[in-house]
């Protein structure tokens, strides 16, 4: 997670103290046009009177790499002591890797594994990046990876490096108010998934072990702690999603998702994923689909794929939803959870299949098969997935 974290209404005020452990005489504030206009900045550069700010706002949603690029020169020539990441898990990316690269040669390219990238290692820690969230989802602010878009290979990719956790996040339900209800929505489900991935996904022990210690992915399975964390988040969303969509200023509902967003985005990002997340980039990847759009697309079909191999987990899961457990067989008390996910989906606005998203049905075996090549997801997956599996998810999903 990073290094530290401030959770709270109006934490963020307390911003100029934070910066005064760096001595930071000057910073990089990274966020997005929408934000900027909204007086959010002014508000964060009007409180930092002692420092000099200079503001990029050029990151869009699902950055592509030409936006990472630009942000790593403007970080360049700009040379700040602290960079201030503001807005959703774009922007935090965005930040991260500016910080880690900014002081090293070359491109973002250089760092993305190959053969897409030059698989440049990152080998020290950047300039401080401070994140703070304005939206309830993606966990960025706890997390050590990027997600950049490749718009001409029609893939996503990530970078990942321990020296891109953020060195502080300050997390403010208050700046999520503002946030419009489909945005809510969406971040919110993605929240969701990363809970409930990273509380059936696999053991430590329970993977198959790499080779060299190296070649094991950043996530380490599940764990009594990952377990606690996802279980609360999967309950706070439970109970707070519909109320922070319908109405925004609901400052309870708020407090509740942004909290239950950094809970599950700790819990992911030591526990792992799985299938939902890999599918989801494949889609995303070639449509340029909003990720919590399209993980909230696909988490009932994965869901309902996996059930059968963790099936008290899901019914926990189920429990935790709001579901009544009290007859039935314990294949169709797992399932409820799935169902309880898609209604939630639906009550807050996400009605449609992948087709709704633009996907044709002669697209899936494509996707499926780009679905196969994100083995640091799948590999945690509760359920071995195929090329096949992927396939018949993907229908069910359509
Ligand atoms: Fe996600």
């Amino acid at each position: 997670m990073a290094d530290r974290v401030k959770f709270g209404i109006n934490a963020v005020d307390e911003l100029p103290t934070d910066i005064s452990s760096w001595n930071a005489r000057s910073a990089t504030i990274i966020t997005d046009e929408g934000l900027a206009q909204t007086g959010m900045i002014d508000e964060i550069t009007d409180c930092l009177e002692e420092t000099f700010v200079h503001i990029y706002t050029g990151v869009e949603a699902d950055p592509s790499i030409k936006v990472f690029e630009e942000a790593l020169e403007f970080v360049r020539e700009r040379d700040p002591d602290v960079i201030i990441a503001v807005g959703g898990g774009s922007s935090i990316d965005v930040a991260k890797t500016a910080s880690v690269i900014h002081d090293e040669d070359g491109s973002v390219r250089d760092y993305i594994a190959p053969p897409t990238g030059g698989g440049k290692e990152i080998t020290e820690p950047g300039v401080p990046v401070i994140a703070i969230p304005t939206t309830a989802g993606t966990g960025s602010e706890s997390s050590p990876v990027s997600v950049i878009s490749l718009p001409e290979k029609q893939l996503k990719v990530g970078i990942s490096s321990k020296y891109q956790y953020p060195d502080l996040a300050v997390v403010d339900p208050r700046l999520t108010t503002s946030l419009p209800s489909n945005l809510t929505a969406y971040s919110g489900l993605d929240a969701l998934s990363h809970a409930v991935e990273a509380y059936v996904t696999r053991p430590f022990d329970g993977k198959e072990q790499p080779q060299t210690p190296e070649g094991r992915p950043d996530y380490n399975g599940r764990t009594l702690l990952t377990d606690q964390l996802a279980t609360t988040a999967i309950k706070l969303i439970s109970e707070n999603l519909r109320p922070a969509v319908n109405n925004g200023a609901n400052l309870e509902a708020r407090r509740n998702m942004s909290l239950a967003s950094l809970l599950a985005g700790i819990a992911f990002t030591n526990a792992g994923l799985g299938a939902t997340h890999a599918l989801a980039l494949s889609v995303a990847g070639k449509h340029n689909t909003p990720h919590g759009l399209t993980i909230a697309t696909l988490l009932p079909a994965v869901m309902r794929f996996n059930a059968a191999a963790q099936p008290e987990r899901f019914q926990t899961m189920a429990e935790l939803l709001g579901e009544d457990l009290s007859s039935g067989s314990q294949r169709s008390k797992a399932l409820k959870s799935a169902s309880a996910v898609a209604s939630l989906a639906e009550d807050v606005g996400v009605l449609g299949g992948l087709s709704e998203l633009g996907v044709a049905e002669n697209e899936l075996p494509q996707l499926a098969e780009n679905t196969m090549q994100l083995e640091r997801l799948l590999v945690g997956n509760p359920r071995m997935v195929t090329k096949d599996a992927a396939k018949a998810i993907l229908q069910d999903a359509f």
